[in-house]
Parts: C-alpha cells; structure tokens; sequence
C-alpha cells in the first residue's frame, strides 16, 4: 500500500511528475546513445573489402564527376525481384569506402552494384561511345570523350590524401607508390606483384584497348571492379549482430 500512496502523491503533483518523468526519458535516452559513442564501427567488416586501387578510384571520380549516379544506384535491396536481377543484395561494407557514396535515388537505368565482370571491356567502350550501337532503345548519353582524354595520375596522391583524411586507410606506401601503380594496372606487360600486394585481386590490362591511357581506361578499371570485391560464395552473415 505504502508504494502506491508515493504514487498517488507523484500523479496529483503536476511539477513532480514532470520532473521525474524528465528524469526517466533522460536515463533511457543515455542508455541508447552513450554507447554509440564508443562504438569503433557501426559497419561489419567483410573479407574482401579494401579501399580501391589508384586507377580504379580516379575512375570512380570520372563517375562521380559525370553524374553517373543521376541514372544508376549502387545498392540491391534485399527483396526478391532485385537479387535475382541483380545479384546479392548490397552490404553496408561494399560502400564503407565511397565518399560520398553512390547509392543513388533514381533508376533511369539498372542498378550498377554489381556490374562488375557483367560485360566484356570492349562491349564497355562500345556501350560508353554510343549507347545506342549496343542497346538500340537506349536514353543514355555517349561518352565517347573519354577516349581522347589522357591521364596521367598527377594528382593520384593529393586525391588519396583526401580520401585518407576522411577515414580511407590508405598507408604512406600506397600514397607513395600510387602514381607508379596508376599507370601499372592499365599495363598488361608491367609487373602487377606489388599493386596486387597492395590491392587484392585488382585487375590488370589495358582496358579501353587504345595505346594511351585515358579516362575510358579509369573509368571502366572501376566498373569491372565495383560489386567484385566480395565473394559471396564464402560470405557468411555475422549472426551475433
Ligand atoms: C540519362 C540517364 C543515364 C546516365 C546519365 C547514364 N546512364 Fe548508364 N544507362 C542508362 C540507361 C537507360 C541504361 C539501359 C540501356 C543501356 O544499356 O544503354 C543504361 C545502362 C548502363 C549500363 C549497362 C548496365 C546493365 O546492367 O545492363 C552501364 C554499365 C552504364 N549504363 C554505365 C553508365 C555510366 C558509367 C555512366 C556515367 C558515365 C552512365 N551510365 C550514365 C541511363 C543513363
């Protein structure tokens, strides 16, 4: 009885119920977001993950650049009719080292997170240059440009140092060996042992097919890599989270 008479006395006094009310929700609330705070990741990590090779992430920037993501998202739903046209729906860490990421709100054309491997380079080209040559009913613009705008990775370090300052663990041995490795993947001839040592699985050959190394190059480099990094035939789920 004792216990509800100090109840009683609580629910008749407007300004203690307040106060205490406001003390309840302020406990409650420090118990959810308190921890938050010392959380090192809010993102499981997942094998294979790696922040992205110099050539793929300049082209990642020529995407960025383009408006790309204007047409296409980089995120598969988890939903029936999106994994089995696209494939495995995205992960958070398939995205955790795009700044800013490309998920994208609009489809005016497929969902890009897994094209990579989907086509061949040269269809790439083709597609790039003219839409239309490869998919009559096509709204997409040509970027047939891209051929004739040669790279030379010049700026690789100050982009990478960039993207360092916003939490990409690139190591000073990767800034320092960028430019070299920039040119190296698009060379099929050139020794790949240390920008495969630096970026696993990264692929290596001229990807435009043109003597030069152009924006074309970069930009498909990144598309054959993007959705590739993980291989979903040995992922498991953390099921403790
Ligand atoms: C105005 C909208 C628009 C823009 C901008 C656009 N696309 Fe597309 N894209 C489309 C449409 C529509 C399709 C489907 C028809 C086709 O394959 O051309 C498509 C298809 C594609 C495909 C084939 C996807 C698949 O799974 O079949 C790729 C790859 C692609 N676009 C890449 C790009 C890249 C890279 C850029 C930026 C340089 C870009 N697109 C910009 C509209 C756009």
């Amino acid at each position: 009885m004792g216990i509800l008479n100090h109840h009683k006395k609580i629910e008749t006094h407007a300004t203690l119920l307040l106060v205490l009310s406001f003390l309840v929700v302020t406990i409650g609330g420090l118990v959810q977001i308190v921890p938050l705070f010392y959380l090192q990741n809010t993102i499981e990590e997942v094998q294979g993950m790696r922040p992205y090779s110099p050539l793929e992430l300049a082209g990642r920037e020529i995407y960025v650049r383009e408006g790309c993501y204007v047409c296409h998202s980089q995120m598969i739903r988890p939903m029936r009719d999106e994994v089995e046209r696209y494939g495995h729906y995205s992960l958070a860490a398939e995205s955790m080292y795009d700044h800013p990421f490309q998920w994208g709100s609009k489809r005016t054309g497929p969902d890009l997170a897994r094209v990579g491997g989907r086509y061949s380079d040269e269809w790439h080209v083709a597609h790039l240059r003219n839409p239309r040559d490869v998919v009559p009913e096509s709204v997409m613009p040509p970027y047939a440009f891209l051929l004739d705008r040669p790279i030379t990775g010049q700026y690789i370090q100050d982009l990478m140092s960039t993207y360092r300052l916003v939490g990409v663990p690139y190591t000073d041995e990767e800034i320092a060996a960028a430019p070299e490795d920039f040119v190296n993947q698009a060379d099929a001839f050139a020794d790949h042992t240390g920008l495969l040592e630096r970026y696993h699985g990264a692929q290596t050959r001229n990807f435009d097919g043109q003597p030069e190394l152009t924006e074309m190059d970069a930009l498909i480099a990144y598309m054959q890599m993007v959705g590739t990094l993980v291989d979903f035939n040995t992922f498991v789920r953390d099921a403790s989270r």
